[in-house]
C-alpha cells in the first residue's frame, strides 16, 4: 500500500512513520513534510536508509505539489499529522495556524478527491470539544466549543473534513487524541519542558494554580489507534482517543521532579495562560467496542519511561533548546 503521511516530522508523525514501517513490511510510506521549527529529520533516523520510506520537504498548502505527490507516488490512503501544534503560540499569532490546519487540510482534501483515495485520516484533538467542568467526558457526541485559537483551527478543518465526505464522497475519518507524551516531543509542551528544566536545575513554570487537568496518552499508543482507525475505521466517523489518565498539572510536575530526585522548590508559578481550558477527559469506549483499540501503559509509568529517555537523549533536546528555541523562550517566559 502506498501511504501519505503529513508532517511526519514532528513528534507524533515521526513515532507513527516508525511504528508503520515496522508493523507492515510490505507498506511505502511518503512522508511530506514543510520542516517547520517542530519538525526535526533527527527523529526519523531509524528509517534512514530504508527504500520504502520517502521523505519530501514540501508544504501541504502547496496545491501543485500535493497533486504531483498523488499522482507520482499514486497515494492510496493518507494520514494527515501535519499542523501547526501549540496553542500559546496559536494565542500569540493565529495566521500560520489558520494557513496550515484550515488551508492545507482543505488542499488536501482536494487531491484526496481528485485522486480518489482510499481512506483519509484526520487527525485532530480532543481541543475541539472546550472545557469540562469537575465531572464528565467528552464523547464524540459532544458539541464543538474550541476557546483557543488552535483548537478553532482544528474544529473547522474537522468540518471541512465532514463536509468532503458529505458532498464529494471522500472517505474520511476523523480521530480526536487527549494529551500526547513521550519520545521526541518538542520541549515547548508541558512534559519535556519540565524535564528539560528539572534536568538543568531551571525553574518549572507552572500556569496560574496549577490545577488543570489533562487527559494524558503515551504516543505509541495514540499510533497503535491511528493504525487501526486507518484499517478498519468506518467512513464518515469520528473516533476519540484517549488513555484515561487524568492528572492535573502540579500532579504531573511533581512526578517528573520525584522521577528525577529534584526539590519541589523548582515549581514555579507563573501568570496563567489566556482562556486556559479547565479540564479534558476523553471517553474513548467507541474506539476500544468498535475497534478493540486499548492504551497499554498508565501515565506512571509511561512517564518513568519518557523520563528516561529524556535522560538517554540529552544531546537530542540540548540541540534544540540551544538553538531559535531560546528566543522563543525568553519571549513566551518573560511576558508572564
Ligand atoms: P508537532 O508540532 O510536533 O509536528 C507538526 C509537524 O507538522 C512538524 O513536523 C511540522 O514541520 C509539520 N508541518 C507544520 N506545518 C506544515 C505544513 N504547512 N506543511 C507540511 N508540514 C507541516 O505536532 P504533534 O504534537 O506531533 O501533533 C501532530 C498532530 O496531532 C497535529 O495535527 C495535532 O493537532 C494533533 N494532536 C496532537 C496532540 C499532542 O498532544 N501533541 C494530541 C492530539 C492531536
Ligand atoms: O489535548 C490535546 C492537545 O494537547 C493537542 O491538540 C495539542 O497539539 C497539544 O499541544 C496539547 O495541548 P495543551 O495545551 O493541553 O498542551 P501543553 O503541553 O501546551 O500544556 C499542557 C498543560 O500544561 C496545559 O494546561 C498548560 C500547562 N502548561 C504548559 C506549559 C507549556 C504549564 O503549566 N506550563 C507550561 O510551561
Amino acid at each position: 500500500m502506498n501511504l501519505l503521511i503529513t508532517g511526519g516530522a514532528g513528534f507524533i508523525g515521526s513515532s507513527f512513520i516508525l511504528f508503520m514501517l515496522a508493523k507492515y513490511p510490505w507498506y511505502r510510506i511518503i512522508n511530506v513534510d514543510k520542516l517547520t521549527y517542530a519538525g526535526n529529520l533527527e527523529n526519523l533516523r531509524g528509517a534512514e536508509g530504508n527504500p520504502r520510506y520517502t521523505f519530501l520537504k514540501a508544504d501541504i498548502c502547496d496545491r501543485q505539489a500535493m497533486d504531483e505527490v498523488m499522482r507520482k507516488y499514486e497515494i492510496e490512503v493518507l494520514v494527515n499529522i501535519a499542523a501547526e501544534s501549540h496553542v500559546d503560540r496559536s494565542i500569540v499569532g493565529a495566521a500560520e495556524f489558520i494557513q496550515t490546519n484550515v488551508g492545507g487540510t482543505s488542499v488536501l482534501l482536494d487531491a484526496a478527491r481528485d485522486h480518489k483515495i482510499r481512506k483519509f485520516v484526520q487527525v485532530s484533538t480532543d481541543e475541539v470539544y472546550g472545557s469540562l467542568g469537575p465531572s464528565g467526558k467528552f464523547t464524540e457526541q459532544s458539541p464543538l466549543h474550541p476557546n483557543s485559537p488552535y483548537a478553532a483551527s482544528k474544529a473547522s478543518a474537522d468540518l471541512l473534513t465532514l463536509a468532503y465526505h458529505h458532498t464529494h464522497g471522500v472517505p474520511v475519518v476523523i480521530t480526536r487524541c487527549s494529551n500526547n507524551y513521550g519520545p521526541f516531543q518538542f520541549p515547548e509542551k508541558l512534559i519535556p519542558l519540565m524535564i528539560a528544566n528539572a534536568l538543568q536545575d531551571k525553574p518549572l513554570p507552572v500556569y496560574g494554580d496549577g490545577m488543570n487537568v489533562r487527559d494524558w496518552l503515551q504516543v505509541a499508543d495514540h499510533c497503535s489507534a491511528l493504525d487501526v482507525v486507518l484499517h478498519s475505521g468506518r467512513t464518515g466517523e469520528i473516533y476519540n482517543i484517549g488513555g484515561s489518565n487524568e492528572k492535573t498539572n502540579l500532579e504531573v510536575v511533581r512526578l517528573i521532579l520525584k522521577q528525577l530526585e529534584k526539590p519541589e522548590s523548582l515549581i514555579m508559578f507563573v501568570k496563567d495562560r489566556l482562556g486556559h481550558d479547565r479540564r479534558y477527559a476523553i471517553d474513548s469506549s467507541k474506539i476500544q467496542s468498535e475497534l478493540g483499540w486499548k492504551p497499554s501503559v498508565t501515565i506512571e509509568e509511561g512517564l518513568a519511561q519518557t523520563v528516561r529517555w529524556y535522560l538517554e537523549h540529552r544531546e537530542w533536546w540540548e540541540r534544540i533548546i540551544s538553538g531559535d528555541y531560546m528566543e522563543y523562550y525568553r519571549k513566551m517566559y518573560e511576558e508572564r
